[in-house]
């Protein structure tokens, strides 16, 4: 395949770059009335509607015209038809790629390394969701007959991100037990959460792909401890689940077999949460709403893979940020959603975007020679307003938004969400638009400062403007909903790796510091050797010895 930055649109982009750089958003937005009609999209699908306005985005017709041309050079059509036909396209593992199965239906025909995986899938789902129900129901009982009223999520990473995000973001539909999520090895985590709790009516779900994972596996002795002293030993069959793709560590544990939800080698953590992983999201809202999330998700695989792709959501939302990343510069993304129950929502894009993108080298390993994966970070508005917006107004540094709104809402104060709607089509006006020196000293006079005092103030209350972004604007969010949106952002993952020639489904990255904290917490032990380290690492340790006992 031709290299990308020799691909003849590539090289048309960076002279768009030039061309698109004499006008500004303002007078880009000015020139064309019809430009949000152009430059927006919409996805209907299993009750859920998402317009994407990316208008606000440095493009015109031609660039777009370009990156679909460097994205059709890129293969992505034949690509798209590789991941929905189970392709092992995850190569450092050998693994096909094949989350949208965990959404499928029995009509769908997902397939891994040449294998029909729907079967298993329609079983697990179902197998959980009867679980769910006799939780939910009253009908599964603790060792002293008491009802669950608590659930306890342990798992990190895509076994704690996605589920947590979607309870939060779904709580008004939320009617079963409580959920909590405990990830962190720091046992202030659990302690904190279980403090609260009667091990009589909690249930523990220890969630890990791998069962081996130091920090959820720390977690879970340790809850297993709590739960054994307050109601014996014999009370981990009733208090304790797991959800893991590794039976015999899941055996090795202590946990029954027949409490266990498996999935399979073919998910990746951090798009795992259509699987057993969410079970705590099953449990928190019921059967019903789980499957709402699943098809609301399927909607959006079966848009990605079959809508024409200037008006293909994921296709475009990915465009728009290779656009950003490598003709522009802008190497950050901020996700904003004007949702508060969508506030862990930027920390699960966080994993799934730079852990799948978060890439120096090809597929074929070579170096890329070009930015990858873009920094994601955010928190929800209005909150992010009084926090980092000032930043992305006012700083040197030019980062884009995705915004996210809902139409509707379920709070039942409308009028506070015609206030939040407010400000997001604020704030993305104000960083398209910003404020000139002129007007600037125009207000300020008018104020009645005189000439003087205005121009001194001038400069600092001015803004640059000219700042990219898009919204997401869906009616509700509801649960198809959230599962459509969080799909859209999987894709368009998908697509950017693809066009960076990137391998998006592997994360050797995270393996280095998992190998050193293990001998480095032998040296931590009381009188133990600190083994062999740089200075700084060996004074460090020492150090926080020494403080231990002081
Ligand atoms: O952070 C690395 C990682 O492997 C993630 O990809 C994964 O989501 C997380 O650890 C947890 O892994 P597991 O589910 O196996 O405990």
């Amino acid at each position: 395949m031709t290299p990308l930055q020799q691909i003849p649109a590539w090289q048309a982009l960076q002279t768009q770059r030039d061309v698109l750089a004499r006008s500004s958003l303002r007078e880009l937005m000015q020139a064309d009335p019809m430009r949000f009609d152009y430059f927006s999209a919409q996805f209907e699908g299993a009750g859920a509607h998402v317009l994407l306005d990316y208008s606000k985005q440095r493009v015109d017709r031609r660039t777009m015209l370009l990156l679909d041309e460097l994205l059709q050079a890129r293969a992505l059509r034949p690509a798209i038809g590789s991941l929905f036909g189970g392709a092992p396209i995850n190569t450092t593992e050998g693994r096909a790629v094949m989350h949208m199965a965990l959404r499928g239906e029995p009509e769908d025909h997902y397939q891994a390394d040449g294998r029909s995986v729907m079967p298993d899938v329609l079983q697990v789902r179902e197998r959980m969701l009867a679980f769910v129900e006799r939780v939910r129901g009253g009908q599964w009982l603790g060792v002293t007959g008491a009802t669950i009223t608590d659930v306890v999520n342990i798992g990190i990473g895509g076994s704690d991100l996605g589920p947590q995000m979607m309870v939060q973001a779904l709580e008004p539909y939320c009617s079963g037990p409580r959920v909590h999520f405990v990830s962190n090895v720091d046992g202030a985590h659990l302690t904190g959460v279980l403090k609260h709790l009667d091990a009589a009516r909690t249930l523990f779900v220890i969630a890990s792909k791998t069962f081996t994972t130091q920090e959820t596996m720390a977690n879970a002795r340790s809850a297993r401890a709590w739960l054994v002293e307050r109601l014996g030993d014999a009370a981990t069959g009733k208090h304790f689940v797991a959800v893991s793709t590794n039976g015999r560590e899941v055996a090795a544990f202590g946990i029954d077999p027949r409490n266990m939800f498996g999935f399979w080698d073919w998910v990746g953590g951090r798009y795992s949460v259509w699987s057993s992983i969410g079970l705590p999201v099953a449990l928190a809202l019921g059967s019903a709403h789980f499957r709402a999330i699943l098809a609301g998700a399927r909607a959006m695989d079966l848009h990605f893979r079959d809508a024409p792709f200037d008006r293909n959501l994921p296709v475009l939302m990915a465009a728009v940020g290779l656009w950003n990343v490598n003709f522009q510069g802008l190497d950050a993304l901020a996700i904003a959603p004007y949702a508060q129950n969508l506030s862990r929502f930027a920390a699960h894009l966080q994993q799934l975007d730079m852990e799948s993108n978060g890439k120096r080298v090809q597929i074929d390993g070579q170096a890329v020679r070009y930015a990858t994966g873009p920094l994601v970070f955010g928190e929800p508005g209005t909150n992010a307003q009084h926090a980092y917006f000032q930043w992305l107004h006012q700083g040197p540094k030019v980062v884009p938004v995705d915004f996210i709104l809902a139409a509707q809402t379920d709070s039942g104060l409308d009028e506070q969400h015609r206030l939040l709607a407010a400000n997001c089509f604020a704030q993305s006006e104000a960083l398209l638009r910003g404020k000139t020196a002129d007007e600037v000293r125009a207000d300020l006079m008018a104020g009645g400062l005189s000439a003087a005092e205005a121009n001194r103030l001038t400069p600092h209350r001015s803004f640059p403007g000219d700042r990219p972004s898009s919204t997401l604007l869906v009616r509700k969010l509801d649960p198809a909903t959230l599962g459509a949106l969080l799909a859209l952002y999987e894709h368009k993952v998908f697509v950017q790796g693809l066009a960076w020639g990137i391998n998006s489904f592997d994360q050797w990255g995270v393996e280095l510091g998992k190998q050193l904290a293990a001998p480095i917490a032998e040296s931590l032990m009381p009188g133990a050797a600190p083994g062999v380290h740089d200075p700084s690492t060996l004074g460090l340790m020492q150090h926080w010895k020494q403080l231990r006992e002081t």
